[in-house]
């Protein structure tokens, strides 16, 4: 059984936009466009006319590079509407439940919230370095929880969901809930992308984004995989049009070789960055802890958080304090190695002040 059957009825009903018919080397007099193509930009398709409903070539490449079939993949505007487009599609107001772990990314909760879905946190904790916990998770399940989203690695802690643990939970959920396992960081990380287990596992669903190891956050492009019938209800779910014009274009010329290896030797410099950062940090006597991370960004623990993030903001550098369970800890972002000297030497002078 697929787990399609758990989505809202009205979706399992809905057909996707019936957009007007676009043919290469025809006269387009079907859909209230202007036959006056503008000179702003330098684009190779026109910007008068509508892009494709779907970006066809973007998905194929996409689901090329991530390693799964074109017809199981959506090209989103970034993984965010991913995310709210699966929240929208398979939980009702008031009645269906989204489950996520905390601290996680916090735009689960978010478009639970639009939605007006129940939201289970499963509580990681820092003396535990906010490992994952499945067989809490499972406890937390009820005939309600629609979608499990498994941030890996987790947004601010760094932690991984072993894929032997992400196993157990696919198979012991089964066709009640969709796992949602969310891949914003997997570029940084040695753990291979859960994308593998799709064929294997019909209730996985896999988060990508373009927005963190190819460094193309301005362009709004990230993508969800996961059974076909499931893509089919969130194609019709996405607004038509989605990607505009100059974005396929930037995407397609990012997702070139050249780029894509400029954008691994990239994500070799931050992995090496973020390891040399979180050994000179450590030496800091005010750091009372760092987690380890497989993200381009890592947690720590300081004696006085505000007192550092003020510190640091008053030379330039921003850092982010969430404040509540996570009281004095403040999530660092990898940045160039001149961004992070300036972090350093920040720090330095925190030390003796
Ligand atoms: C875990 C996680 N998922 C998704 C996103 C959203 O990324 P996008 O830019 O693809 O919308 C972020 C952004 O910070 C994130 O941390």
């Amino acid at each position: 059984m697929s787990i399609a059957r758990l989505a809202r009825p009205e979706i399992r009903k809905l057909h996707a936009y019936d957009a007007a018919q676009q043919v290469d080397d025809t006269i387009r007099l079907n859909a209230n466009e202007s036959p006056v193509a503008s000179k702003v930009g330098n684009f190779r398709r026109p910007l008068n006319r509508y892009p494709e409903v779907r970006p066809r070539n973007l998905q194929r490449a996409l689901a090329r590079r991530f390693g799964c079939g074109t017809e199981q993949l959506l090209v989103t505007r970034g993984s965010s509407e991913a995310i709210d487009l699966l929240v929208r599609t398979f939980c009702r107001a008031g009645r269906d439940t989204v489950l996520t772990t905390t601290p996680s990314f916090s735009m689960y909760r978010h478009y639970a919230d639009v939605q007006g879905a129940n939201v289970v946190e499963v509580a990681t904790l820092a003396e535990d370095d906010f490992h994952i916990d499945v067989d809490a998770i499972l406890a937390a399940c009820s005939d309600a929880t629609r979608l499990i989203f498994i941030c890996s690695p987790n947004n601010p802690t760094g932690t991984i969901l072993p894929a032997a643990d992400l196993e157990r939970l696919l198979e012991l959920r089964g066709e009640r809930s969709a796992v949602v396992v969310d891949e914003a960081y997997v570029e940084f990380s040695r753990t291979p992308s859960a994308i593998g287990m799709l064929d294997k596992h019909p209730n996985l669903l896999v988060l990508r984004t373009l927005s963190k190891a190819l460094g193309f956050a301005g362009a709004r492009c990230g993508a969800v995989a996961g059974p076909t019938d499931v893509i089919r209800m969130l194609n019709a779910v996405q607004a038509p049009y989605a990607l505009a014009t100059p974005v396929v274009e930037c995407v397609e010329d990012a997702l070139q070789d050249e780029q894509l290896a400029a954008a691994e030797r990239a994500v070799e410099r931050i992995v090496s960055e973020r390891d040399r950062l979180i050994d000179a940090i450590g030496d800091f006597d005010f750091v009372r802890k760092i987690w380890p991370s497989e993200a381009n960004f890592f947690l720590i623990e300081v004696d006085d958080a505000e007192k550092l993030m003020r510190h640091c903001a008053d030379r330039k550098v921003l850092l982010r304090h969430f404040g509540g369970d996570l009281g004095n800890c403040i999530r660092i972002s990898v940045g160039s190695a001149a961004d992070n000297e300036q972090l350093l030497s920040a720090l330095r002078s925190l030390r003796g002040s």
